[in-house]
């Protein structure tokens, strides 16, 4: 029997929070680490390999070249350059498209042939980028998108209304960034809509300005407290990655190809879709309020305007 074999380009503190989140939720038992910096590569591997006699679930790790690629189930891409404090997710899109066209050649070269799942930063636009390098099927390359913002966003509910977060079903559409939307005219809290809590005076609608704020603040918030997000994101990784493995079809917040979806096209953005092993296996569309989906459409523009700049950088 094949053992599932997932491969880490990135070895910063998104792509080892994955890993180490991974390792513990047993997802697969083969992790390979490449990073252009081997020496922190290795040192990570290294010190993953002690984690092995005391984890739950069997698993082994190795220092890997991109021709250990070929035969892994699982790409997670996290490499690029950290955002500073201050700096939007955009502003660092022509260096990290460099980036990920070397990447992305390098994946292809090595006759890989599973899902890829990215989370470098621009996402949406450097899924994209990714795509269009490896010329891969648009289903089997997957942006971890709004998955991050959405659990932020499930996370503000959860504690405004003291429901456990599994009982909440509340989705952020669009750029992984600040022009992202909170959906909140379809968001359910045990199958009942918020405009419910809201009539029952459990909740304000003049309070989701507020919520929304501090949704797509929360990755500001961190990077000035600490440099970077880590868990959030390893969690929410390990998480897609999972699904895709197990074939649950499960839906799940991702960054997917839009091909008319929400009245867009040619680009990849957050949206819910149904996970399964061969990547994204169709796109859910909820339906938006008047104001979301002209939030939706103008999140959707600036994104193609940045695809602009990151053909450009990469030609
Ligand atoms: C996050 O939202 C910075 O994109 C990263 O945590």
């Amino acid at each position: 029997m094949k053992v599932k074999k997932i491969i880490l380009v990135g070895s910063g503190a998104v792509g080892n929070s994955f890993l180490y989140s991974a390792i513990n939720r047993g997802i697969a038992q083969e992790y390979g680490i490449i990073d252009v910096n081997e020496k922190v590569a290795f040192g990570n591997v290294l010190d993953m390999e002690d984690a092995i006699a005391t984890s739950i679930h069997p698993f082994n790790i190795f220092h890997a070249k991109y021709s250990d690629c070929k035969d892994a189930d699982i790409v997670v891409i996290t490499a690029g350059r950290p955002q500073l404090p201050g700096e939007t997710r955009i502003d660092m899109v022509e260096g990290n498209s460099k980036i990920m066209k070397t990447i992305a050649t390098e994946v292809k070269k090595s006759g890989f042939k599973g899902i890829t799942v990215i989370a470098s930063n621009p996402v949406d636009v450097l899924t994209y980028v990714y795509q269009k390098v490896t010329g891969f099927e648009k289903n089997r390359v997957v942006g971890s998108g709004t998955s991050l913002d959405s659990a932020r966003f499930v996370r503000a509910l959860s504690q405004r209304l003291d429901v456990a977060p599994q009982s909440i079903q509340a989705y952020v559409l669009g750029e992984h960034g600040d022009s992202s939307i909170s959906v909140f005219s379809s968001a359910t809290v045990g199958g009942k809509l918020l405009s419910d809590f809201e009539k029952a005076g459990k909740i304000d609608s003049k309070e989701y300005p507020q919520i929304h704020e501090s949704v797509w603040r929360k990755a500001y918030e961190i990077i000035d407290r600490k440099g970077a997000t880590f868990y959030g994101i390893g969690s929410a990784l390990a998480n897609i990655c999972e699904n895709i493995l197990i074939n649950s079809k499960r839906v799940m917040m991702v960054g997917a190809y839009l091909d008319g979806h929400y009245k867009n096209n040619g680009l990849y953005t957050g949206v819910p879709a149904i996970i399964g092993c061969n990547g994204i296996e169709s796109i859910i569309e909820v339906s938006l309020s008047e104001a979301e989906q002209k939030q939706f459409d103008i999140s959707c523009k600036l994104l193609s305007e940045v695809i602009i700049k990151a053909n450009d950088a990469i030609k």
